[in-house]
């Protein structure tokens, strides 16, 4: 070869190289919330739906973004034990085995919980009820032992409100200390998962979190088994983020344990929202013990309050300002989030009204089965039409032999052939295209279509 060129081909290779290094990337920020969070010892998880991971928008944000998941409901009591003895774990491993496939961990939700209990359960109290618990308890962690990075044990024992007491349910009637035994009975068959004891409302200084407090004082002076409290933080307009968030992270910390936000959903959109997600953030990071964040779904279309558009990502998968705001504050950022233009007034006149009624307003649901050998459990998504709705009914019909035994988020009329759901007082307005869900459980078969009426 001639030298001459031989030089240059050699001076293009140091070229390319020294261009390569200029444009290498020097320490630049996170570009995802799991990654982000992973660089500060955190996990930035989901709560996540089985039945959505066949979607290909959800699955992909869910396998870009985050590094910890949580069953939004697969891993409860009436799913996973729908006849007592007998254990359902198909949706629930699903979601084990996808964490594990993208290398999330997985925090278990939850073992212990006056609400969606199966029909079973429900009817049971005394001894049987206390030794069906800790058995549920024990089987469900021992099928997951190795699995779960955090459990919640116990979800939700203590009454809104300012008297400090537990709230009434039938495993609080089986004793006081139901709560430590189902702690105990964790700790036994999984000793390696960090045990949770997870609420709401607790998320600043107030009679509620106080009372929390006060059991886990005692649980740590008696030696009771416990890791980590979850705040569950689900944020709106009538219980805002407290301004002592930090603060009350931090005295539950000082405790000697784990603090983690559970189901982060703050109602709202545009630059308030935004804010409020770079606080809760600021405040988990600034408290060492505060392991990770988990928000309650994906896309607001996802969520079990979708009317609030409370989420980080819109119903199509894009990033919201929240987004944008949630990621800045992970990476350590002070740049404020990008206020939402102002709306400019339209320039064309008004068309006439038209004559015929606009189309495709109103309602529709689809359901969710999951169907096993003598029982179901549906979960029910009612979506608006092209405007939004204040109120909805569900109708569905049930092949002869079945029933519906107890349902959630929907009031049920029937429970037998022809049945309705009808939203409660916080479900029923749902904005155009937005949707909400409810759910309910039955023995037999369930159906698989619904219809829907507006209101
Ligand atoms: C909700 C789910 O998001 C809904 O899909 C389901 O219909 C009802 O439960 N506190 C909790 C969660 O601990 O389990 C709840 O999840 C939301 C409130």
């Amino acid at each position: 070869m001639d030298p001459r060129r031989l030089l240059l081909a050699a001076s293009a290779t140091v070229l390319a190289a020294a261009g390569a290094l200029v444009l290498a990337p020097t320490a630049e920020a996170a570009t995802t919330l799991g990654a982000s969070a992973a660089e500060k010892g955190r996990y930035f998880g989901t709560a996540v739906a089985a039945y959505k991971l066949s979607d290909s928008t959800y699955s992909g944000i869910l396998n870009r973004e985050f590094n910890s998941v949580t069953p939004e409901n697969e891993m409860k009591w009436d799913a996973t034990e729908p006849t007592q003895g007998q254990f359902s774990y198909g949706s629930a491993d699903q979601i084990v085995a996808r964490a594990a496939s993208i290398g999330a961990k997985v925090r278990g939700h939850a073992l212990a919980w006056h609400s969606q209990q199966p029909g079973w359960a429900q009817n049971m109290s005394g001894t049987a009820l206390r030794n069906a618990m800790l058995n549920h308890v024990t089987q469900v962690a021992t099928h997951y032992k190795g699995k779960i990075d955090s459990w919640d044990v116990v979800n939700e024992a203590f009454a809104d409100g300012s008297s400090g007491a537990r709230r009434d349910s039938n495993l609080q009637r089986t004793g006081n200390d139901w709560i430590e035994a189902a702690f105990r009975a964790a700790r036994a068959a999984d000793p390696a998962a960090k045990l949770c004891y997870n609420d709401y409302n607790t998320d600043g200084q107030n009679a509620k979190s106080n009372a929390v407090f006060a059991m886990v004082q005692d649980f740590k002076t008696r030696g009771v088994p416990i890791d980590c409290v979850g705040f569950q933080s689900h944020f709106n307009a009538n219980s805002p983020l407290p301004s002592d968030y930090q603060a009350n992270l931090q005295r539950f910390a000082d405790l000697g344990l784990d603090v983690q936000i559970t189901e982060l959903d703050i109602e709202g959109s545009g630059t308030a929202q935004a804010n409020a997600y770079a606080t809760a953030v600021r405040a988990c990071l600034a408290v060492t013990r505060c392991n990770g964040i988990t928000v309650w779904g994906i896309r607001d279309s996802d969520s079990w309050r979708a009317s609030g558009t409370p989420l980080l990502f819109d119903n199509n998968g894009n990033k919201k300002a929240a987004y944008t705001a949630a990621l800045d504050a992970l990476n350590g950022g002070t740049t404020p989030p990008p206020t939402t233009p102002p709306t400019t007034p339209p320039t064309t006149p008004p068309t006439t009204p038209p004559t015929t009624p606009p189309t495709g307003s109103g309602c529709t649901a689809t359901v969710a089965l999951n169907q096993w050998n003598g029982g179901f459990v549906a979960t029910v998504k009612v979506t608006a039409g092209s405007a939004r709705i204040n109120g909805w009914t569900a109708g569905l019909t049930l092949s002869s032999g079945s029933s519906v035994t107890n349902s959630w988020n929907a009031s049920a009329s029937g429970s037998s052939g022809a049945v309705s759901f009808t939203n409660v007082a916080y479900n029923g307005g749902v904005n155009a295209g937005a949707s909400t869900e409810f759910g309910f459980q039955g023995t037999g078969t369930g159906p698989a279509t619904a219809t829907c009426a507006a209101r």
